[in-house]
């Protein structure tokens, strides 16, 4: 049975995106997927040192072993579909989600840049009001520079305060799509025979 892995980048561990990540899983396990979250928002997470260690080991992993990073790439590695999701702080990404991407998208292309090649992979964001679909895309940069298929428009909420996202029911019904749309391409993709075969891909 497919997995899918969310990573949910705001330090808020039961906030808006939390709770947005929450009505995907309900479609996923509806549709008999396995989920994982893992909270990466409020751990220290340090950025990419520009080392080029993970260039020259190139055993899938980042030099730096004192952080949640490389237990992240491994289950990136294991998933079948993997989600983004950070709230948009200051119009972008949190740090923590801009150090995971970063290294855990370095990791890959050091290591012939197919890691997370043709899994599934979906961005969620929770805004208040302004930088929404610029988060979105930092996280789809990532998806999709390192060869994810992306299944729909990923996931747009609105709200503030903990709790407020479930009042913007468009962007439930989103995420609850965007739950249907990763499960169809995960079970898709499992009777298509050699369609997981990795190559290279990058930036
Ligand atoms: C440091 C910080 C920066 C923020 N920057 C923005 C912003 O640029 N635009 C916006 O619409 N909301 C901004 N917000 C509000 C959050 O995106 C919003 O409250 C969101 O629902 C939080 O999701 P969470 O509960 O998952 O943490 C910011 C919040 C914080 C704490």
């Amino acid at each position: 049975m497919p997995k899918v892995i969310a990573f949910n980048g705001s330090p808020r561990k039961e906030g808006n995106t939390s709770i947005l990540i929450g009505h995907i899983f309900g479609e996923l396990e509806n549709e008999g997927i396995e989920t994982e979250l893992i909270q990466v928002g409020g751990t220290m997470i340090h950025g990419c040192t520009a080392c080029m260690k993970c260039f020259e080991n190139k055993d899938g992993h980042c030099i730096f072993d004192d952080d949640i990073v490389n237990i992240c790439i491994d289950k990136m590695v294991e998933a079948d579909g993997i989600i983004l999701g950070s709230p948009v702080y200051f119009m972008d990404v949190t740090p923590e989600m801009k150090g995971l991407i970063d290294r855990a998208g370095f990791v890959s292309m050091a290591n012939g840049g197919g890691l997370y090649r043709r899994k599934g992979g979906t961005a969620v964001t929770a805004v208040r009001r302004t930088g929404g679909v610029r988060t979105i895309d930092s996280m789809l940069h990532f998806l999709l520079a390192t060869g994810m298929i992306v299944p729909g428009f990923p996931v747009l909420g609105v709200g503030r305060e903990i709790g407020d996202v479930n009042q913007d029911e468009e962007g439930i019904a989103r995420a609850r799509d965007a739950g249907k749309d990763m499960a169809w391409l995960l079970k898709t993709m499992e009777k298509v025979k050699g369609s997981r075969d990795l190559g290279r891909v990058g930036i």
